[in-house]
């Protein structure tokens, strides 16, 4: 495994190339980000559309002091773990980069990445990986999608997803493998709607056009979905339209239950909104605001804009890991740190005497409370705070769940947590890199690491979701 931070070591000569060179190559390893890595003249080229095995011809984009960036211009001798994509859109689609490669590679790449950041960044000589826990389901896998729509040059609507390396440019979506053919048939009945109701979709560049972004949230384990119109602010004049719109999608799919139109008023091209239409109280066209996604024997509320992991499948295998990593009992008062909309303290309140989650997102808090008391418990309870600032006072927990987001923890987080002394802390991160560097902190503070593993929760993408334990010694 290569990592940017090895490339100095690699780089003993400098050679020769200029942009624009093409030259021939052979893909030893991968990188994360999921580029492949070769090797010229001692100087690392990562490869875009590069897999290990693969020899190719790559044209050089980027000449760094330390490296080059190139991109495949022509595959001379195909990787043995290549395969063929499922998906027509696959090369076009910033989505599933790694379609094309065998998935049992795709999991060694993800095991020995979580290994390599252990020993590297973590300082361990022989970290303890379990074998990485793969997706039985690696198609249909998601609960959430966000599909954009645009204009092309004729004007036309388009609707589908982000051609890769392209934030204004959009491609009309077929079928897509990650949420599931229902999603697929919403999709292209919004895009047969808005062309039969005139409904102009909106220009990322030119910002002029009304329809923005359709969210679609999808249960697994439940039965309803969440369908989530977000226009531009200058509706005035389509409103009979979008009620007409909406009424259509609830007559035609009973699945369902919660139907929204909101607003982002914005430039900026993302799928959130900050108002709704006048009259339109929340926002609802139809239903409610929510719809539930149940996980083990727990029920949770998911709202348009609420954290759920977006793989549920996975969700439940990950949270299982993270009860057989904490033996939970009944005599342990546990503290989730960073707990989103409360899932992990719902998920284990049963096993254990009290739990006390800790989030920054006031709506999350409100969300992971209602969650609770749906739920009928009554030893959960939840703050609204920077993890860093408040866990000062919670000394009474004997065992720490974490989940922080990608950047890890703030030094002065674990300071605090190492200060409260847990018995275990059982870590689960999306990023190995950061975890890893937390590791060494623990570790300098009396901790070991006695258990760790990869559960892949987003099969044909390069990231990579672990848990670890660590133990006071
Ligand atoms: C990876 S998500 C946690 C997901 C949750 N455990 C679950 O499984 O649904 C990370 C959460 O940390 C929250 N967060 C980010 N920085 C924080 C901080 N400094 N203190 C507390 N929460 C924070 C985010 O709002 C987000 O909900």
């Amino acid at each position: 495994m290569v990592f940017i931070r090895n490339v100095q070591q690699l780089s003993v000569k400098a050679c020769e190339l200029k942009k624009n060179d093409v030259i021939k190559l052979q893909v030893t390893d991968l990188a994360y980000g999921g580029r492949g890595v070769a090797e010229e003249g001692g100087k690392v080229v990562f490869v875009e559309k590069g897999l290990p095995g693969d020899i190719l011809d790559v044209r050089i984009k980027k000449v760094k002091p330390d490296y080059c960036e190139g991109v495949t211009e022509r595959i001379i001798q195909p990787s043995p773990h290549r395969c063929e994509p499922l998906c027509q859109h696959f090369g076009i689609c910033g989505g599933c980069r790694w379609q094309n490669y065998n998935y049992n590679m795709q999991l060694k790449f993800k095991a020995d990445q979580l290994k390599e950041s252990l020993m590297r960044i973590g300082g361990l000589s022989n970290p303890p990986v379990e074998p990485i826990i793969g997706a039985k389901k690696i198609y249909f896998y998601r609960n959430k999608m966000e599909f954009s729509f645009n204009r092309d040059k004729n004007n036309n609507n388009l609707l589908g997803l982000h051609q890769t390396g392209f934030f204004d440019r959009v491609f009309d979506l077929n079928k897509c493998y990650l949420q599931s053919e229902l999603s697929n048939e919403i999709v292209k009945f919004v895009k047969d709607e808005c062309h039969r109701l005139h409904l102009p979709a909106y220009h990322i560049r030119n910002h002029d056009g009304l329809m923005r972004f359709l969210v679609i949230r999808e249960s697994k384990f439940d039965s309803g979905v969440l369908v989530n119109i977000v226009t531009g602010k200058d509706y005035h004049g389509y409103e009979d339209s979008i009620v007409e719109l909406g009424k259509n999608l609830a007559d035609r799919f009973n699945r369902i239950e919660s139907l929204l139109w909101t607003i982002n008023s914005k430039k900026a091209n993302i799928a959130k909104w900050d108002m709704y239409p006048e009259k339109l109280k929340n926002g609802i066209l139809y239903g409610r605001d929510h719809i539930y996604e149940k996980l083990g024997r727990y029920r949770f509320r998911v709202s348009a804009d609420s954290f759920f992991q977006t793989n549920p499948y996975q969700a439940q295998i990950l949270y299982d890991t993270v009860v057989d990593y904490g033996q939970l009992s009944g005599l342990d008062d546990v503290c989730d740190l960073y707990c989103g909309t409360g899932t992990i303290s719902v998920y284990i309140s049963g096993l254990v005497r009290s739990v006390v989650g800790v989030e920054s997102v006031a709506q999350a808090v409100f969300d992971a409370r209602i969650n609770a008391e749906e739920n009928g418990l009554n030893n959960v309870d939840f703050i609204v705070g920077n993890v860093e600032d408040i866990i000062f006072e919670l000394r009474k927990f004997n065992k720490v769940i974490l989940d922080p987001p990608r950047a890890g923890l703030h030094p002065k987080a674990l300071e605090k947590i190492v200060e409260i002394s847990p018995e275990i802390v059982v870590y689960v991160s999306c990023n190995p890199t950061t975890l890893a560097r937390d590791i060494a902190g623990f570790i300098q503070n009396g901790y070991n690491l006695q258990r760790a593993v990869a559960v892949d929760m987003f099969p044909h993408t390069y990231h990579i979701e672990s848990v670890v334990k660590l133990v006071h010694r």
